[in-house]
């Protein structure tokens, strides 16, 4: 992402919060505290130029409040990349709650919560996040309707997030390989979970010679009886013998320990934060002709599926808008290599352009 302004740690130390909203180029940050129920919340509006600025609440443990306000700033920013890239009509934000989501949720506490969220008027839509449940969101609908991800509605994203990331995946095969097919590709995925299976599940029928590995047992039980995968050791995955490299768990995994042993030419999973430093890894990995599929455009199938709710469209409407990922995918990785430019920093171009030009997807 473009850098806009740099700070030094002495104007940081004058004015901490305006100085780090101006080097990202924040709108509007709301500073939530209520006594009676000990929350204590910041709600992020990064960019509201394509729409409401639409991001998730995350519950955390922060050590203090300067760690959660880089977070949130963070993380409401890569919500705008996110929704862009994706040709949503939906801007970026993003919401963090210090505390301990294990001993301190209550009704009372997600309600006081949602007329904070009210209070913002449909900038800011909220859905569920690390520490958040949908329990807590149907608690934050009590006070307002600037909520999704509620039971009923759009449901689990991690089918529609898996359809994204093969079709994405097909689309790094066909610039890489001269054709789409992962018949005979062999695939390494790093995370047997929510994605890491419906992924499985079309690589398997697909055709691909499927490893896996998870540090739980159950899941790869059902890789291996489900869609014939090789399970293989936690750290051994780095090292098989394998076209594609899905992490569909952890973020960070290329990075310098493990990029000389990764021996594929695509990396393409679900996994947030895959680069480890984008600026260092996603130029080495350009230079050892791995193509890789930026993380927030191809696992932007969840978003997508969250937009469908809020917009009212049709499951059939996400899921071709999630088939659309091929192309968006297919888009950055050509740029990125007719350009010889990295494939975060053309997604990043690309988000930003659409942000610039302030224009508007088709619904
Ligand atoms: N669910 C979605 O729709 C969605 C959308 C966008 C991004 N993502 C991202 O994709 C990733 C997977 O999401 P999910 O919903 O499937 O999560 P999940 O928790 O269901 O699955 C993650 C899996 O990774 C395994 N795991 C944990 N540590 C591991 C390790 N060291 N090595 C190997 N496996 C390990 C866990 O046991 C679990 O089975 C996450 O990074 C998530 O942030 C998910």
């Amino acid at each position: 992402m473009t850098e806009i302004k740099k700070f030094s740690p002495e104007d940081l130390k004058d004015n901490p919060v305006i100085a780090q909203m101006g080097q990202y180029n924040h709108e509007q940050l709301l500073f939530c505290n209520d006594n009676e129920t000990g929350l204590k919340a910041i709600i992020a509006v990064h960019n509201t130029v394509l729409g409401p600025a639409l991001g998730g609440t995350r519950m955390w443990k922060y050590n203090n409040e300067m760690e959660a306000l880089n977070d949130v700033l963070r993380l409401s920013r890569g919500m705008t990349y996110k929704n862009s890239i994706s040709g949503l009509n939906l801007g970026g934000g993003k919401a963090v709650i210090i505390g301990d989501s294990k001993t301190q949720k209550s009704e009372a506490f997600f309600r006081r919560y949602g007329r904070f969220i009210d209070s913002l008027n449909g900038i800011y839509i909220t859905a569920e996040d690390v520490g958040t449940s949908t329990q807590d969101m149907v608690w934050v609908h009590e006070e307002t309707n600037h909520v999704c991800g509620l039971p009923g509605k759009s449901g689990d994203p991690s089918p529609i997030t898996a359809l994204g990331v093969y079709v994405g995946m097909k689309a790094c095969a066909k610039l890489q390989f001269g054709n789409d097919s992962l018949n005979g590709k062999k695939v390494a995925v790093q995370g047997a979970g929510h994605v890491g299976q419906y992924l499985m599940k079309h690589l398997h029928e697909e055709g691909a010679q499927i490893f896996v590995t998870d540090i739980d047992q159950a899941a790869l039980k059902n890789a291996a009886d489900s869609f014939g995968a090789k399970v293989v050791g936690v750290d051994e995955i780095y090292d098989v013998d394998m076209d594609i490299y899905a992490p569909c768990a952890l973020g960070a995994t290329v990075n310098d320990n493990t990029l000389s042993r990764l021996k594929c030419s695509i990396i393409a999973g679900s996994a947030n934060n895959q680069l480890a430093d984008e600026n260092v890894h996603g130029k080495e990995v350009l230079e050892k002709g791995i193509i890789y599929a930026p993380d927030f455009a191809i696992n932007a199938g969840g978003v997508i599926n969250v937009y469908a709710e809020v917009k009212e469209l049709s499951a059939e409407w996400a899921l071709d808008k999630a088939r659309n990922i091929y192309d968006t995918v297919y888009q950055i990785i050509k740029r990125s290599a007719d350009e010889k430019i990295p494939s975060y920093a053309i997604a990043n171009k690309i988000a930003e352009e659409r942000i610039a030009a302030g224009e508007k997807a088709e619904v």
